[in-house]
């Protein structure tokens, strides 16, 4: 029997493309309720695990287990039950630009439930009102800034109340200010909903805001190097490129420069 407090195991993993070794033997535990940040360099293989969790890519060799049930070895129709209970905002995840915020927070609540239209209204309006958008239902993307189209993003992906919440990179391309507000958003996502949150992200500042639990992915061995706490990490590593990723300067604000001084030399 699997603890229930996992919520995602994976086992043994090696995903490719083709012939492609991407990552291998990746084996870790997502606890129900944690923040876990898939972290590394660029190109290393996290938006490919993230695609590997959700049920978008199978694995070369290995298991996905989601609460418990093996997402390769379950049949298409309980693979798709399961991943019914995932919100994902894709890296670029845009919205329909045609469509209204609400129209866009709408279409899995069109696709996926019997609602009224009144209801269905009802709950776009409480999604965006979760992310901080009230009263910018009847908006187009164009009319509002960076962050909050990925928050209304985020508002869609939370549409169906998922159990699991898989975001990529959701800082990209947002200034330090929008980034850390989607930051806080996370946490009270996570705090308010106890939704079990997986992001995918390479910028400091996030993972030591947000990750309680993590995945390091090293792109010159392909596999992973580490698991835990990051900010735990940052204090117990001895491994070199773990080491020199946490500690990168180029990507310091002030918060975590203060705990760059605190780690012992
Ligand atoms: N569809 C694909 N086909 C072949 N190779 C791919 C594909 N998608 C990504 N890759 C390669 O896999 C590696 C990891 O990519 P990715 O998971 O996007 O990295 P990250 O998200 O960490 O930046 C890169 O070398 C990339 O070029
Ligand atoms: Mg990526």
């Amino acid at each position: 029997m699997q603890d229930s407090s996992v919520h995602i195991r994976v086992e043994g993993l090696t995903m490719a493309y083709g012939d492609f070794v991407i990552q291998h033997d990746l084996t870790f535990d997502i606890r129900r309720g944690d923040t876990f940040v898939i972290m590394g360099g660029s190109g290393c293989g996290k938006s490919t695990l993230l695609r590997h969790l959700i049920g978008l890519k199978e694995p070369a060799s290995g298991k996905v287990f989601l609460n418990g049930e093996d997402l390769w070895e379950v049949s298409a129709e309980r693979q798709g039950e399961i991943l019914r209970n995932c919100g994902v905002m894709y890296q670029n995840g845009a919205l329909w630009s045609s469509m209204t915020l609400a129209e866009n927070v709408a279409l899995p609540l069109e696709e996926y439930t019997k609602l009224s239209k009144r209801e269905i209204q009802e709950l776009c309006s409480l999604k965006l009102a979760l992310v901080g958008l009230n009263g910018f239902e009847e908006y187009f993307p164009s009319e509002i800034s960076g962050g909050m189209r990925k928050r209304a993003a985020l508002a869609r992906a939370m549409a169906l109340d998922p159990e699991i919440l898989f975001v990529d990179e959701p800082s990209a391309g947002l200034d330090p200010i929008s980034s850390r507000n989607l930051d806080e958003l996370l946490i009270h996502l996570r705090e308010s909903l106890r939704t079990t949150i997986v992001v995918v992200t390479h910028e400091l500042p996030s993972i030591f805001a947000i990750a309680t639990n993590s995945v390091f992915l090293d792109a010159d061995s392909r596999t992973m190097l580490a698991t835990g706490d990051p900010r735990e990490l940052l204090h117990s590593t001895e491994c070199a490129p773990l080491v020199e990723f946490l500690t990168r300067k180029h990507s310091l604000n002030p918060d975590t420069e203060g705990l760059n001084e605190r780690r012992p030399q």
